[in-house]
């Protein structure tokens, strides 16, 4: 059996990394240069956010070519390069599969559009002469209609991201064989892993029927033929290699399902990214409004997932990624309690079962930039919902206010690397913002100082290799009041204990019960037997 748990996967979104060559954005010569620090904090696998040929309506998630380099950030020779250098520090690549559309810019579609029938027949067209009516009514990811009329098809297409990202028709085996072969080029040249987006989205039935929702979701998500998909790619491409990791990303999933895409008698993938513990501050279920996060059905959904996928499937657990706003700002206190929010959340993630994913920045305690203007977005679903919101008639202020707190630019600003100009970064003024804060928040200032948060979370890296009880352990949840989570990790001969205060209350707790041996985590310089900090996490190992 595959050891997940002890492999410490690191997200790197390489246009906001490190700029090699002074343009503004981030390339892979950068991502090379800081390959020893990466080295340091302790990682096992980099994932890669998409770096193929690509328009950039969505910073990369259009893809046109998913075999060539977009040049902006180098050359298929970096990316070898990238690859060697990489495996001598014992670091894998993982690489990013978009798989679920394609750029309508890529060769596939351009041909479509020229008319032929092959290619027509990569995506889900709906001939019709009703240029106002689409097909059916569900609803794009990033706002409106999941359709755009083409004339040259004489119809419409399907594209439930932007309207440059048209969905592939996975039930055409070409296209499916197509896929399998973009997987092996890269196996071959020697990438790692495997992240497939919004992989759980692919199986659409070609009926295209209006959803009582006005959404449509239920239509096209978890549909069974997805295993089926993922059963026949794993079997063709990456099943049969030893050490290589796969994650699906899971939009709006179900645990049944993600049981089944990640037990590995199922042979589909390793491990699923699920969001719904990210969704506790939207409000009935809408992004675009503000809303306290709820603590309790955090707790819930944690508990929930960690407790139905121990020994039937694989969790990535993961609290920051790319589309998320920055969790210490968000369910943490950075004005207050910057150092213990962030550190509580790092925690929480190196403590649960499954496999850790950080994010860029995350291990430097990075927080939202709080945009203040509307031009400082970048982001095409951001840009969209202030739009949409305008449009509405909403307030600018308070738009701008929700796009601070719920924006997907919130983890996009340039890594700060030191307090000199653009927070090294970049010599010239970086494709977005870097945030205010980086003269204080930088990796500069942290590296050396054994109190920083960087040091927190190389600890807590090489704290997870060495117990097995962390990496194997069961996990048992022992009751307690909403802001905190408690739980067990247990191996044969070892026990642990995480005790982790989510709110930045102080909360009375008879830390005694556990007899414990020794302290091997805590953010605050005391511990106190009769109550847990603000924020405070501890770590203990406990009499077994
Ligand atoms: C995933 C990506 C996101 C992208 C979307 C469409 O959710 O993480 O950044 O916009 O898929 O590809």
């Amino acid at each position: 059996m595959k050891k997940l748990g002890n492999k410490i996967v690191y997200e790197l979104y390489p246009i906001s990394f490190m700029d090699s060559n002074n343009d503004g954005y981030g390339d892979i010569k950068g991502i090379i240069e800081k390959l020893d620090y990466l080295q340091l904090l302790g990682i096992d696998l980099i994932w890669i956010t998409p770096i193929f040929k690509s328009p950039k309506n969505d910073n990369g998630y259009d893809i046109s070519n998913y075999c060539e380099i977009d040049q902006s950030f180098g050359t298929m020779d970096d990316v070898d390069n990238l690859i060697e250098e990489a495996k001598k520090r014992n670091i894998g690549i993982m690489f990013d599969m978009v798989f679920n559309h394609v750029s309508t810019e890529s060769e596939w579609f351009k041909k479509a559009l020229e008319g032929s029938k092959k290619y027509q027949d990569y995506f889900y067209i709906v001939k019709s002469n009703d240029k106002v009516n689409p097909p059916c009514n569900w609803v794009s990811k990033f706002g409106g209609p999941a359709w755009k009329y083409e004339e040259k098809f004489n119809g419409w297409y399907l594209c439930l991201y932007d309207k440059t990202q048209a969905d592939l028709k996975w039930l055409n085996p070409e296209v499916r064989e197509e896929l399998v072969k973009v997987m092996k080029f890269w196996i071959d040249k020697g990438i790692k892993g495997f992240r497939f987006d919004v992989i759980n989205v692919i199986g659409k039935s070609g009926k295209f029927i209006n959803a009582e929702d006005n959404i449509g979701k239920s239509f096209y998500t978890d549909q069974p033929i997805v295993h089926k998909y993922l059963k026949e790619i794993n079997k063709a491409s990456f099943g049969n290699i030893e050490d290589f990791i796969t994650v699906g990303e899971m939009s709006s999933t179900t645990i049944e399902n993600c049981i089944l895409y990640s037990n590995p008698k199922e042979k589909e993938l390793d491990m699923v990214f699920n969001f719904h513990h990210l969704k506790v501050d939207y409000k009935n279920g809408e992004k675009w409004e503000n809303k306290p996060w709820d603590k309790k059905e955090f707790k819930r959904l944690i508990q929930t997932w960690q407790l139905k996928l121990q020994d039937r499937g694989w969790n990535a657990v993961f609290l920051n990624n790319h589309d998320q706003p920055r969790i210490n700002s968000r369910y943490g206190n950075v004005k207050k309690y910057w150092f213990e929010s962030s550190t509580l959340f790092a925690t929480l993630i190196f403590t649960l079962q499954g496999t850790p994913f950080i994010y860029q920045g995350e291990e430097i305690g990075m927080t939202n930039p709080y945009f203040e203007t509307i031009d400082q977005y970048r982001d095409v679903e951001s840009i969209n919902a202030f739009n949409e919101m305008k449009a509405k008639g909403m307030d600018e202020k308070l738009i701008l206010e929700i796009l601070s707190v719920k924006s997907r630019d919130n983890s996009r600003t340039p890594m700060q690397w030191n307090d000199r100009k653009n927070a090294g970064f970049s010599d010239v003024k970086p494709w977005i913002d870097v945030a205010k804060n980086y003269k204080q928040i930088n990796v500069e200032s942290q590296i050396n100082n054994p109190n920083s948060v960087f040091n927190f979370y190389r600890k807590l890296i090489k704290l997870r290799k060495e117990n097995e009880a962390l990496f194997e352990g069961k996990i048992q949840f022992i009751d307690s009041e909403d802001s905190l989570i408690i739980f067990k990790r247990t191996t044969f001969n070892k026990e642990l204990v995480s005790i982790l205060n989510i709110s930045d209350q102080e909360v009375c707790y008879d830390v005694k019960q556990f007899k414990y041996i020794d302290i091997l985590v805590n953010n605050y310089k005391e511990i106190d037997l009769k109550s847990i900090k603000p924020f405070q996490a501890l770590v203990l190992e406990i009499e077994k």
